[in-house]
């Protein structure tokens, strides 16, 4: 293995304990893959309300601890730890005015609390501050999203000779490039980071605050989730406004492909699924397959194929282009159709009302549930991914896994990791659409459904492709050791520049 390092982990999402999407995952699984390679993790996130209520056996790290934010703010907090099965210690940012709320970013009606510049600047400063006071010697911090990204700031602008944290490297992961935390200029001064930190190539963005494009300005190292989406955010449209700032970064920034806990999504194993299956073996499928049907009140039969959605009802996830077409196919093609999701008003109330409309052929459960996600994966022929940009993307990677194929508009992580089918050979892992279009989708869901019915060995063949494709944390770990070794590299020469 390479050097044992320090590495600590701050985000806002880190499974099981708060999760809104695929961050949670990546920076759960991250950490235990880091921890199996013998490096000393430690994992940071904040104590919201949902954690306190799951009464978890924590202890206390540190009673007391003064984060001195700007303005002469001084914010008092706790630092509960907690000790888990895989030896990852989570430690937990107690500052209830801050975080004991019902949602970790915005209200039940889905409004941002308008303190999350202050919260999330917090629990950077706070978690720097438990390194001094723990005496925890980072010799990596790893940032994910705007959330975190202001401690590679912090470092250079406060810490850079510090005993404890002057000798840290950053790496700044870029989930999504859409979310930037842009808020107006007198937000700023909270950060306690200085107007002269407050320049076009740092933070300032049309005269607000752009924490995002101050983190990347700062960090040693940045990367995003694949490498279709690095690609993708240097191109004006793709990058929300940042394509320049990634394209500066040079060498110093990368695409990783994000890995899966296939612990947790792996039909051989899956304890919530009613039947385990695998590639040797796929009667199981066509058991959760049945209890699909009957969980969604769909007729049970095994002569149609079940299309199969979850995700947040966001823009970024493209269920406009299912809305525009879902009943047009339910009418002229041989399928049914299953969603869970939850957000915004929109899709919530159209599939809330669609099995009204198309009674035995579509079923939806607007929520979140972890273990209708794993029966939809596990019972579903086809796992439809229309996202307009999806920087990797994890849902598309459980299916492979349960054989549940993919069909997917060809865009960053989505592009990357399914491959098309090829009527010819029978080669492939899925089905993609290049036009982000309600018609493409037709056609291209109308395609997978014609040869589930009409090309059965190549159904078969892809079946088992897809499933024994690998992405396993065990090869993106190896890639982010590199990249941490990249960040020390450039992290030293900053150093020598500056000194
Ligand atoms: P994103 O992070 O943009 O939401 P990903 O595909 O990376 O997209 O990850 C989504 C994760 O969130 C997956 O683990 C998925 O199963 C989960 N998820 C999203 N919505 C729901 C839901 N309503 N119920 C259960 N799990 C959900
Ligand atoms: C973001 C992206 C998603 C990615 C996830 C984990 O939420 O939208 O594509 O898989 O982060 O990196």
């Amino acid at each position: 293995m390479t050097d044992r390092l320090n590495v600590l982990i701050v985000a806002s999402e880190v499974s099981p304990y708060a999760k809104t999407g695929g961050l949670a995952d990546v920076t759960a699984a991250l950490a235990i893959q880091l921890k199996k390679r013998g490096h000393d993790v430690r994992v940071i996130l904040p104590y919201y309300a949902s954690i306190r209520g799951k009464n978890l056996p924590l202890d206390s790290a540190l009673e007391s601890m003064c984060v001195r934010m700007g303005g002469n703010n001084e914010e008092w907090c706790k630092v509960l730890h907690m000790d888990t099965a895989d030896d990852v210690p989570i430690y937990f940012v107690e500052h209830h005015a801050f975080f004991d709320r019902s949602g970790l970013y915005h209200d039940e009606a889905m409004h941002d609390y308008h303190d999350n510049p202050r919260r999330f600047s917090f629990l950077c400063r706070a978690a720097l501050q438990y390194c001094m006071d723990a005496h925890f010697k980072p010799d990596i911090v790893h940032a994910h999203d705007w959330h975190t990204a202001l401690l590679p700031a912090y470092l250079k602008v406060w810490f850079w000779d510090h005993e404890y944290l002057g000798h840290a490297a950053s790496v700044l992961t870029v989930h999504n490039a859409a979310h930037q935390g842009v808020y107006p200029h007198s937000q700023y001064g909270y950060f306690g980071l200085g107007e002269q930190a407050f320049t076009p190539d740092r933070f300032e963005s049309w005269g607000q605050v752009n924490i995002l494009k101050g983190g990347i300005a700062y960090s040693d190292m940045v990367n995003t989730v694949s490498p279709g989406y690095a690609k993708e955010i240097t191109t004006p449209h793709g990058g929300f406004g940042l394509a320049p700032y990634f394209t500066a970064k040079g060498d110093a920034f990368c695409g990783v492909l994000n890995g899966v806990d296939y612990a947790n999504w792996c039909p051989e194993l899956d304890a919530t699924i009613p039947a385990k299956f695998s590639v040797k073996d796929m009667a199981g499928k066509a058991e959760c397959k049945r209890a699909l049907q009957k969980a969604f009140k769909l007729e049970v039969r095994d002569d149609v194929p079940i299309v199969g959605a979850i995700g947040r009802f966001v823009t970024q996830k493209g269920y406009h282009l299912v809305r525009g077409t879902i009943e047009e196919l339910l009418w002229d093609v041989p399928m049914q159709f299953v969603i869970l999701g939850s957000g915004d008003w929109e899709n919530t109330s159209y599939f809330g009302m669609l099995p009204g409309r198309c009674p035995g052929r579509a079923g939806s459960y607007i929520g979140y549930s972890e273990e209708i996600a794993h029966l939809i994966e596990a019972g579903s022929d086809f796992f439809l991914m229309p996202s307009m940009f999806e920087p990797c993307g994890l849902n598309q990677l459980y299916s492979l896994r349960y054989g549940t194929l993919p069909i997917v508009h060809a865009t960053g992580g989505l592009d990357d990791t399914v491959e098309q089918y090829d009527e010819q050979t029978g080669d492939g892992t899925g089905f993609k659409f290049h036009a982000p279009t309600p018609h493409a989708l037709y056609n291209t869901v109308r395609w997978a459904v014609s040869t589930w019915h009409d090309r059965k060995p190549h159904m078969k063949m892809m079946m088992e492709r897809a499933m024994q494709r690998d992405f396993s944390w065990e090869h993106a770990v190896h890639d982010y050791e590199a990249l941490y070794q990249n960040a020390i590299q450039k992290k030293a020469e900053y150093d020598n520049y500056h000194s």
